[in-house]
């Protein structure tokens, strides 16, 4: 019989439930191991996950399990944490998602595991780098959802301005934090296959008020029904696959800068090749100097908060 690729996946709330319908659908003979402290409820997700085998893949498998079954694993995917409760700050909550995730990274690495973190959990881009300096392992096997949500969110934004398809839209990238600091990049974008530039002249009031959308549009969600999970969850399909077929998908995801962007050690959305063992390669776009003036806005914010972790 096949050998079955094989990811252990920590987190079976919306995000970590999404990403395993998902996952299920798109990959073949795969096994996905669940663990999440919620016992029950996981076993209630397990067998309602086993329900669509048969009518997708029907050589995938499905079961909960625990941190122990990463000793064989290809990836761990960490989408475990909490959200911000009333009258936390966010210092709080990183901090606390950094414990979560210390109890999460730990006995992974113990139990032998070899293959890629995957991490979305929030703040993305701080708890892959934590998750990279915990585990000691290769930068390239560590890898966050980071800008991938962001970037398919500005298609979705640029599309419904120049009123064109999003499937028209190629390489409309976001960069830098998963979070306020997001900016938006058009160098290699293009539109109905001709340069943006060629199509539409976005002025600064334009570009901002799409950054802004971009930015809006995961609070728009939690305000409108409490959670987002679709999105991020098929980011994590997306790296997944590419990672068990090695693919060599360019994706922006978060990734290890080392002198990219003129930024160092911190995980931050740039577009990477995304295959076997990993991160391929990172893809460096070129930016115009206010562009630089923003990834440094975003690695200095994402340091000062690791700093104040210690
Ligand atoms: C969002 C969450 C996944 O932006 O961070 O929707």
């Amino acid at each position: 019989m096949k050998k079955l690729h094989k990811i252990i996946l920590v987190g079976s709330g919306a995000v970590g439930s999404s990403f395993a319908f998902s996952l299920l659908q798109n990959v073949t003979s795969t096994e996905l191991i669940v663990v999440d402290i919620n016992k029950e409820r996981t076993q209630g997700d397990v067998l309602d996950l086993q329900d669509l085998i048969p009518l997708s893949d029907g050589a995938n498998i499905v079961r909960a399990g625990s941190y122990d079954d990463a000793v064989d694993a290809d990836i761990a995917v960490i989408t475990a944490g909490v959200p911000r409760q009333p009258g936390e700050t966010r210092l709080d909550l990183f901090k606390r998602n950094a414990s979560i995730l210390k109890s999460i990274v730990i006995p992974i690495v113990n139990s032998g595991f070899k293959g890629c973190f995957v991490v979305s959990s929030n703040p993305v881009d701080v708890l892959t780098t934590i998750t990279q300096q915990l585990s000691g392992f290769p930068k390239e096997r560590v890898i966050g959802t980071g800008t991938s949500l962001d970037s398919a969110r500005l298609s979705v934004e640029l599309g419904l301005k120049l009123n064109v398809p999003v499937d028209k839209i190629k390489n409309a990238y976001v960069l830098g934090e998963h979070g306020d600091s997001l900016f938006a990049t058009f160098a290699e974008t293009t539109v109905l296959g001709k340069k943006l530039s060629k199509i539409a002249a976005l002025d600064d009031e334009s570009l901002h008020e799409l950054e802004e959308s971009v930015k809006n549009r995961g609070s728009r969600i939690i305000s409108l029904k409490g959670a987002t999970h679709y999105g991020v969850a098929v980011c994590l399909m997306k790296i997944c696959k590419a990672i068990l077929t090695d693919e060599e998908i360019i994706l922006p995801v978060s990734a290890p800068l080392t002198g990219e962007y003129e930024q160092n050690n911190i995980y931050l959305g740039t577009p990477a090749v995304i295959g076997a063992g990993g991160l391929k390669r990172i893809i460096e776009l070129p930016l115009v100097p206010t562009e630089y003036a923003k990834m440094k806005l975003s690695a200095e914010k994402m340091k000062k908060i690791l700093v104040s972790l210690e």
